[in-house]
């Protein structure tokens, strides 16, 4: 089967797209990065994709007269390097109508929280703040409202007693990191179906595993 090739957005430190190249260089895996394209020249997610021999760009935003202009220019270097579809991995820019519209059910993103709790900004300080026993993460399909698309999956984490917004952060990147490739292998093996705001699997898959994550965990396990 040939495999789905895939176009990664960044910004910044890239520990998501490494967990993206590191399952697509499973043999088997059904995707393969084609293009890592960065919005700011001193992202560290840059030196990982070179690492992983992938052929990166740098497209800064700061160069544009406006969004369309640069998505113009991301748009081109996508279908140079042939991408299928893109993955936003830490990717810091709003994405407009146009862009979103040409890549819809092919743009996936991955925002740490449970959404639709907590969109936007400082979600971990914000988790905390409201209290809540379970967090996480969620990779869902882009749509034209901020961290808003169809939701594909989410993995929770507890929120333990003495967690700050750094340590809850890196419980949940963890998360982040088993749940980008799994969400982009289930895109790439075309088994997300749309409906509106909501997705459903096709084909087979584990609804065996019925285990609750209680926090706090009762005494009587
Ligand atoms: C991750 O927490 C991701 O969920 C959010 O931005 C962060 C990017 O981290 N969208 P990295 O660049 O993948 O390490």
């Amino acid at each position: 089967m040939a495999r789905l090739a895939v176009g990664v957005l960044i910004s910044g430190r890239g520990s998501n797209l490494q967990a993206l190249l590191d399952a697509c260089a499973r043999p088997g895996f059904p995707a393969k990065i084609a293009l890592v394209i960065s919005n700011r020249p001193d992202a560290s997610g840059l030196e990982r994709a070179q690492s992983a021999g992938v052929p990166t760009r740098v497209i800064d935003h700061r160069d544009f007269a406006d969004r369309p202009a640069f998505e113009t220019a991301l748009t081109a270097a996508l279908a140079d390097a042939g991408a299928e579809a893109v993955c936003l991995a830490g990717f810091m820019r709003v994405l407009t109508g146009g862009f979103v519209g040409a890549w819809r059910g092919r743009l996936l993103s991955i925002h740490p929280s449970l959404l639709p709790l907590f969109p936007g900004l400082h979600t971990h300080a914000r988790a905390l703040a409201a209290g809540v026993k379970l967090h996480g993460c969620t990779v869902h399909l882009v749509s034209e409202a901020l961290d808003d698309g169809a939701i594909v999956g989410q993995a929770a984490v507890p929120v333990l007693p003495d967690d700050t917004a750094e340590t809850l952060a890196a419980r949940v990147l963890a998360a982040e990191h088993q749940l980008y490739p799994h969400c982009l292998r289930l895109l790439a093996e075309g088994r997300i179906e749309v409906s509106g705001n909501l997705t459903r699997l096709t084909g087979a898959h584990r609804a065996d595993d019925t285990r609750r994550l209680i926090n706090p965990a009762p005494n009587d396990r």
